[in-house]
């Protein structure tokens, strides 16, 4: 019996699906405890890549249950077509998933508030993905949201109804046009129809029997710690906690019983949308990196901005998280350079520092590096870490030396197949 968490250290899109794809097999359950829509999970195995949005990434093995926790935010719609892609691939995919009934629901208005928001705050925007998070946790938090259990109960039209009439004002305040929101909403409530015949559960007490019969869970992150609504780059952030203590809201698991916790972090460091980002570089070799890393966004096609890794962003991602091991991803993408720089410190209002302030500005603060050698060489088919260049090694030995935490996984490519263990 045992719950691992795996998450994000940085800002997202570490290759978080891949690795969960890759664990699947040593685990009974894998379960999304936050985010939503807004993640985008990407597995590639076999010559075919796959992105999964709400369902869990344990999806393509038969040995486990999919179970998308009370912490999350579902849009039945996305949910679905997510699903039917799915089952074109395998028919009994849908006998794996499990939905927590305390999740709750991403409205059409909700995807409508989040675009008006995001347009009235003109370049202050947030770069969200307007799946409509931001306004589903609000009336999560503000105590007027639907949950997943309200669709099975008689008054669930009048809820949403006096939910939406309530939108409408926020969004006639917006002055935002929504015209064509009859017919988002009858796609809504077709989906909610369909949705209803989904595997609808009590989910901690399900957790709760499974753990006493000794069964083991997989808690996969979405986003990343630094997208954190406490402790990321507020206000440019998400709406839920993506850190570890967010895997026992969000599945109503003690901390007790959390035995790992799995960092996952690229060699290099990315963002999509606005905010801080202390190691960006708007240079060259910030393109080089997109190009080869194939940097665009899995939701939203967005470029990522790019930069080198940045280690007091890490070590304060390892801190809050209380991180156990650390895997590594994306080596490959690295192989094209001569040397390879690591922020360790940064100059910040005058001061060398090595933790991350409170507000870490572009115009306050400057990265202090150090330059590795790089290893020039392709590492994509590499088969085992023993034979991996020294270069690679020295700089796995450097950041578990810089943060303190073993790296158990190197990762050189996409493809399931293309993992080292250490
Ligand atoms: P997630 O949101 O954390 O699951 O990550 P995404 O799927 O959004 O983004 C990671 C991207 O990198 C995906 O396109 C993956 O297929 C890809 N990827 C994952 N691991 C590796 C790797 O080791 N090397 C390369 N080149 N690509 C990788
Ligand atoms: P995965 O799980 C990277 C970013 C958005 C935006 C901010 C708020 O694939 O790693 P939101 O839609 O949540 O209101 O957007 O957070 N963001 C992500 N960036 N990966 C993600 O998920 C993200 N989910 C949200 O770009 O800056
Ligand atoms: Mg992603």
């Amino acid at each position: 019996m045992a719950i691992d968490v795996l998450l994000g250290l940085q800002w997202g899109d570490e290759g978080k699906g891949k690795i969960v794809d890759v664990l699947t097999k040593g685990y009974d359950i894998i379960a999304r405890f936050q985010g939503g829509p807004n993640a985008g999970h990407t597995l590639e195995f076999e010559g075919i890549k796959h992105v999964l949005h709400t369902i869990p990434s344990g999806v393509f093995h038969t040995n486990a249950i999919n179970l998308v926790g009370n912490g999350v935010v579902i849009d039945p719609v996305i949910f679905l077509k997510e699903l039917e892609t799915l089952e074109k691939i395998d028919p009994t995919a849908r006998q794996r998933i499990l939905i927590s009934r305390r999740a709750h629901l991403i409205l059409p208005t909700h995807r409508l508030l989040d675009a008006a928001s995001e347009a009235s705050k003109g370049k202050n925007k947030i770069g969200s993905t307007l799946k409509g998070i931001g306004p589903t946790y609000m009336d999560k938090t503000g105590r007027n949201g639907i949950r997943v259990g309200d669709i099975e109960l008689p008054y669930f039209t009048d809820k949403y109804n006096q939910l939406v009439a309530k939108h409408k004002q926020l969004l006639n305040n917006y002055n935002y046009d929504y015209t064509h929101l009859p017919q988002l909403e009858e796609e809504w409530m077709e989906a909610i129809e369909r949705f209803k015949k989904l595997q609808l559960i009590d989910s901690e007490h399900y957790l709760h029997r499974e753990l006493k019969a000794g069964k083991c869970i997989l808690a996969e992150g979405a986003q990343g710690s630094m997208l954190d609504i406490d402790f990321g780059t507020y206000p440019f952030v998400t709406s839920s906690n993506t850190t570890a203590s967010g895997a026992c809201n969000g599945l109503g698991i003690p901390p007790t019983k959390i035995r790992k916790v799995i960092g996952i972090f690229k060699a290099y460091a990315t963002r999509v949308g606005s905010g801080p980002f202390p190691t960006e570089l708007h240079d060259e070799t910030g393109e080089l990196i997109r190009q080869h890393g194939k940097e665009y966004g899995s939701t939203t096609g967005r470029p990522r901005r790019c930069g080198w890794l940045d280690l007091p962003a890490l070590k304060y991602a390892i801190e809050i998280n209380g991180v156990t091991e650390m895997m590594m991803m994306k080596a490959d993408v690295l192989s094209i350079f001569d040397t390879i720089k690591v922020a360790t410190h940064y100059k910040y209002k005058g001061e060398k520092i090595d933790y991350l302030p409170y507000q870490p500005d572009e115009q306050f603060l400057k990265p202090v590096y150090v330059e590795l050698p790089g290893w020039k060489t392709d590492i994509t088919k590499l088969t085992d870490y023993k034979d991996a260049p020294k270069e690679l090694k020295q700089y796995v030995e450097f950041i578990e030396q810089q943060t303190g935490v073993k790296i158990t996984i190197v990762s050189v490519g996409p493809d399931r197949a293309q993992t080292l263990r250490l």
